[in-house]
């Protein structure tokens, strides 16, 4: 670390000043880095969050859809990657076409979401280049919403071969949160396994299978309950659903 250069001690301070979302990422401690110019420890550390989140071809699009919708509303900024499996499974579900260019799919939603200039960016499967795909530039967390078995096998053996599995590797190289919301049933024992082995290396598995507790009346109610966990995770503020003991979810 002794021998960081200024441009490159700059790089990492303001890497480490995003968002911090992940109680896992391990901290660099080093006291040297206040010797070399100690302008650099004053950055202010940005309070955008940027989130990527992936649609891949399991049953479950609306999840992910609310989701980018409400990080939005909450001022994230959204990287969003879609496989191909996940446009049949968008049209299927929410009668929804998502081109296959991206950048038509960023025009489209950030229309339907009301999305400022810049706030949602839509990657191509295989566009190498994009920011997620290397470990200099990650988002503060990554979500695979919803995840399909076959994706969740690619993620668990660090395939790298899309986009999608390639930003879910860089998440786990670089300890950032990393939340996969797997829909199958029943679960294999291979997809079990697969769960598990990820699970051990600190990825957050939060299947999609709402509660009923809430007394929900609607789809969207039962959507909004698994979109309502996983921003609980990224830490970011909503108010979807009453929490347990509140008014709604209590005896009364
Ligand atoms: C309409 C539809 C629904 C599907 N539902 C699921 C599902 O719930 N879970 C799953 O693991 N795979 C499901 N599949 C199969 C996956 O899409 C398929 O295994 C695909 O190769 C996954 O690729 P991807 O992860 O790159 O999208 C579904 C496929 C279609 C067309």
């Amino acid at each position: 670390m002794a021998s960081l250069t200024k441009a490159s001690a700059r790089f990492i301070i303001i890497a480490e000043g995003r968002g911090n979302l992940d109680h896992h990422r391990a901290s660099v401690h080093d006291d040297s880095r206040k010797t070399q110019d100690s302008s650099l420890l004053t950055l202010p550390a940005p309070s955008v969050k940027t989130i990527a989140v992936a649609l891949t071809g399991a049953s479950g699009m609306p999840y992910g859809l609310r989701l980018v919708e409400c990080l939005l509303a909450a001022g994230c900024k959204v990287w969003l990657l879609y496989s191909q499996v996940a446009q049949i499974v968008a049209r299927q579900e929410m009668d929804l076409a998502l081109p296959a260019r991206p950048a038509e799919v960023e025009a489209m939603l950030s229309a339907r979401f009301g999305a400022a200039d810049g706030q949602l960016r839509v990657f191509g499967r295989e566009e190498w280049f994009a920011p997620p795909a290397s470990g200099s530039n990650p988002p503060d967390a990554m979500v695979v919403c919803p995840c399909s078995m076959g994706s969740l096998a690619a993620i668990a053996a660090g395939l790298a071969s899309t986009l999608i599995e390639r930003a879910a590797d860089v998440a786990i190289k670089e300890g950032r949160k990393l939340i996969l919301v797997p829909r199958e049933t029943p679960f294999s024992p291979l997809h079990l396994e697969n769960m598990l082995r990820l699970s051990r290396m600190g990825v957050v598995i939060l299947p999609a299978n709402p509660g009923f507790y809430h007394h929900p009346q609607t789809v969207g109610e039962l959507v909004d309950f698994i979109v309502a966990r996983i921003l609980d995770q990224l830490a970011v503020p909503h108010s979807l659903m009453p929490r347990w003991g509140e008014a709604g979810v209590s005896e009364d």
